[in-house]
């Protein structure tokens, strides 16, 4: 990985990255090309699972396609697919992240969104407030103890600063007794993409 220190997506990887081990299960709500769907599949490993959700085609045969190139076993599911089995391997839905809930077999280790647009696609086609906050919402019940869900917001195309505060606000009305809350911003760019982090705090 890159180095720079402004990399916000890197940052937000190897965030991830700490806190995952191989045979874990790790969820990507956005799979778009495929990058942050592969820096999981790397990190849980051959025995693990990575479910990623992607609601344009276009995206999740460009994910196939770099996960395929890595030899990591792909399947691809309908909306509707039900719970998935619990086996190693990466599975791709074709379906709003809003459900996320209606498909995992396990609690996952980590869940990664990168928001906004599809780059090599229809810029129009964008995450959505309400829908986003549907699968913030169930991603922190669904997370396993000790396990980390990382956002990239962007707000830089049309509704991405409306979407952006209505991330801020439910990263920052997550109750500190349960949850560890983390910003990271390249200050003087404000237009640039920026980090938030939730740790969901194990029970003692
Ligand atoms: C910025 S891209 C994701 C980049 C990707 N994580 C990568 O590593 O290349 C955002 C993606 O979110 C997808 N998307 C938009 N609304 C969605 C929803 N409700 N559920 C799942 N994916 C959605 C878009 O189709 C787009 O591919």
């Amino acid at each position: 990985m890159s180095k720079h220190l402004t990399r916000i997506v890197g940052w937000g990887h190897e965030l991830l990255a700490e806190k995952i081990s191989n045979g874990q299960l790790a969820v990507d709500l956005t799979a778009g090309n495929g990058y942050d769907t592969l820096m999981l599949w790397r990190q849980v490993g051959p025995s693990g699972q990575v479910i990623a959700f992607d609601i344009q085609q276009e995206a999740l045969t460009s994910t196939c396609l770099r996960l395929q190139e890595q030899q990591a076993p792909v399947r691809q599911w309908a909306e509707g697919s039900g719970v998935l089995v619990a086996q190693a391997g990466v599975d791709l839905i074709a379906a709003g992240h809003q459900d996320l809930a209606t498909y995992l077999p396990g609690a996952p280790q980590a869940i990664v969104a990168n928001l906004g647009y599809f780059p090599s696609g229809d810029k129009s086609i964008t995450t959505l407030p309400k829908t986003t906050l549907q699968a913030l919402s169930q991603s922190v019940e669904v997370l396993a103890p000790g396990g980390r869900l990382a956002v990239v917001v962007y707000t830089g195309h049309p509704g991405g600063e409306e979407e952006g505060r209505a991330v801020d606000r439910f990263f920052s009305e997550l109750d500190e007794v349960n949850f560890q809350v983390l910003q990271l911003r390249v200050l003087n760019r404000p237009d640039a993409p920026y980090l938030l982090v939730a740790e969901k705090r194990e029970r003692k």
